[in-house]
């Protein structure tokens, strides 16, 4: 069991009347399956997400104004999933990602988050473009480009993760490669509503073979309230690799 401190329950409450929502995730594939509400405001306290996090998956309506500095949360954090107006569309784009396959030597390892809502450990890497040009934070330069494994969590005889003595969850078989890819221009096909500056997105297989029906529009919804941060939830912990 997980030390306790590290699962407050957390219920989130949100402005603007916003119904409750849901996410089922399709085994490997990723898909999710979205009430039809609009996008999650509050998923801005994800950019506060720590490693050890409680996840709430309930985006409930409610009084009160979220903004970035009014979730401060430690040692636990709220995920919420971006809600998805046009669900089961898939959007061009993902094929322009050139699976870096050589990122386990070539680009820089820089935080693990282990994902108790969803058994999931994933280890984050950066190019060194993305390095270089996150010293002085966002917005990182063209030719950025993040690689993030995401592997099945080990699981005991009833189906909760293992934690080791730090209280970290154990990484089991690699189900994806999630990519993220800025390039000039390439966020000019997107309405503005969901474009995430020039960056695309992409899920792939170890092997780097693109997983072409996933609909990337989810990642775009989702990483779209993080746009002082050039739309990368983890960017203050690569700045702080990127300043050793
Ligand atoms: C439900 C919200 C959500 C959706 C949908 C989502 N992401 Fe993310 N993404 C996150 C969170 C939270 C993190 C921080 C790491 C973690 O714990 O997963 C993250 C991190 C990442 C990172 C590492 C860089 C960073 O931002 O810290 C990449 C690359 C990434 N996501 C790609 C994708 C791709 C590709 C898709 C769609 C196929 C996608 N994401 C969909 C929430 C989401």
């Amino acid at each position: 069991m997980p030390p306790e401190t590290l699962f407050p329950a957390k219920e989130v409450r949100l402005p603007d009347g916003r119904g409750d929502f849901s996410w089922s995730r399709d085994g490997d594939t990723h898909k999710q399956a979205v009430a039809p509400v609009r996008r999650c405001a509050a998923l801005s306290g994800l950019a506060n997400l720590r490693a050890k996090a409680s996840i709430v998956f309930r985006c409930l309506p409610g009084a009160g104004s979220w903004g970035r500095n009014t979730m401060r949360f430690t040692g636990f954090a709220i995920a919420l999933v971006a809600a998805v107006g046009l669900a089961g569309q898939v959007l061009a784009g993902a094929e322009r990602i050139t699976f870096p396959q050589n990122y386990k030597s070539d680009f820089v390892y820089f935080m693990t988050s282990d994902r108790p809502d969803n058994n999931t450990v994933r280890d984050l890497y950066a190019n060194l473009t993305a390095l270089e040009s996150a010293k002085d934070g966002a917005p990182l330069d063209h030719g950025s480009l993040f690689a993030m494994e995401v592997y099945a969590a080990v699981l005991d005889d009833a189906g909760e993760p293992v934690y080791n003595e730090e209280g970290r969850m154990q990484k089991g078989n690699l189900k994806v490669v999630a990519v993220m890819e800025k390039q000039p221009g390439w966020g000019e096909s997107y309405p503005e509503d969901i474009r995430n500056g020039d960056w695309e997105f992409g899920f792939f297989t170890g092997d780097g073979t693109l997983k072409a029906d996933v609909d990337t529009r989810p990642c775009m919804e989702c990483h779209l309230p993080f746009a002082d941060d050039d739309y990368i939830i983890y960017l203050e912990e690569l700045v702080a690799k990127a300043n050793e």
